[in-house]
């Protein structure tokens, strides 16, 4: 899909795989950047900038300081995904697949003295479902305001489409994942509760002790799921085959639900 155009003026050569800040109209330019004067809505992560001499990928977003007297201004970090020369490109920006972020809430996790296998298990369900232009992964303590400030940059600010938490959603002294997405998600998804807590009845009735939370927030859905890949394996599964409609929707697809085979 095609967002708009962008006019680029890349600094010096930037091999693939490495990085290139990138921002809009700005007067500091040193070597590794790449800036446009072109009015550019906000790039989200996953958006692709491409054109024959230049292709680009937008893996993070953040700010530029400003100053007392000087308005901070939006950045971007692009990485190069194939060898771009020095120059100026006209770039189309458009997006190929969905951008796609796990966080998994463990103490001891993000302490370093657990090595976490449920993040990158909803890494590969997910990858062997939709079509992903970027996944990233991140494993913080179960911090309210941690996650809070988490989900809400990742949705609002990077733009990602689907963020997918594990762990925290017991009844344990530190689990707080719930009421931290509850308290940042606009419409809830009471149906993908259901569904993950019906699944999971089938295979453990632990499976009521859950209290995992699905809903959206900006254009991203953001799904709790429990801690264990075993957990994520059996909630995860009957979620898949709705991920890709619910995102279509959420991010304004007008087509008729009428007409939709299954
Ligand atoms: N759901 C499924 N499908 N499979 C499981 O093994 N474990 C349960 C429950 N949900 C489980 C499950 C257990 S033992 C607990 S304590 C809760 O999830 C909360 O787990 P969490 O605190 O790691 O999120």
């Amino acid at each position: 899909m095609t967002l708009c155009k962008a006019s680029l003026n890349v600094e010096s050569p930037i091999k693939s795989g490495q990085h290139a800040h990138f921002c809009a109209a700005c007067d500091l330019a040193p070597s590794a950047w790449v800036t446009t004067n072109f009015a550019m809505p906000p790039l989200r992560v996953g958006d692709h900038l491409e054109c024959e001499g230049a292709e680009f990928a937008v893996v993070s977003a953040g700010w530029l300081p400003g100053g007392a007297v000087q308005a901070s201004s939006r950045t971007y970090l692009l990485e190069a995904l194939i060898d771009v020369d020095c120059g100026q490109w006209s770039c189309v920006v458009s997006r190929k697949g969905f951008s796609l972020a796990w966080i998994t809430l463990s103490d001891k996790g993000a302490a370093g003295k657990r090595t976490d296998e449920s993040g990158p298990l909803v890494g590969k369900m997910v990858d062997e479902t939709l079509d992903l232009a970027l996944v990233q992964g991140f494993i913080i303590p179960d911090e309210p305001c941690q996650l809070k400030g988490l989900l809400s940059d990742l949705a609002l600010v990077q733009g990602f489409d689907l963020i997918l938490t594990t762990g925290g959603t017991g009844v344990g002294p530190r689990d707080i994942t719930p009421e931290a997405t509850l308290a940042v998600i606009e419409k809830r998804l009471p149906g993908f509760e259901r569904a993950m807590t019906a699944a999971s009845l089938k295979k453990t009735p632990h499976g009521a002790i859950s209290r995992a939370v699905a809903g959206t927030l900006g254009q991203g859905l953001i799904i709790n799921m429990p801690g264990s890949p075993k957990a994520v394996a059996e909630c995860l599964a009957p979620l898949l085959p709705t991920l890709k409609h619910t995102l279509d929707k959420l991010q304004g697809d007008p087509s008729d639900c009428a007409l939709l085979r299954k």
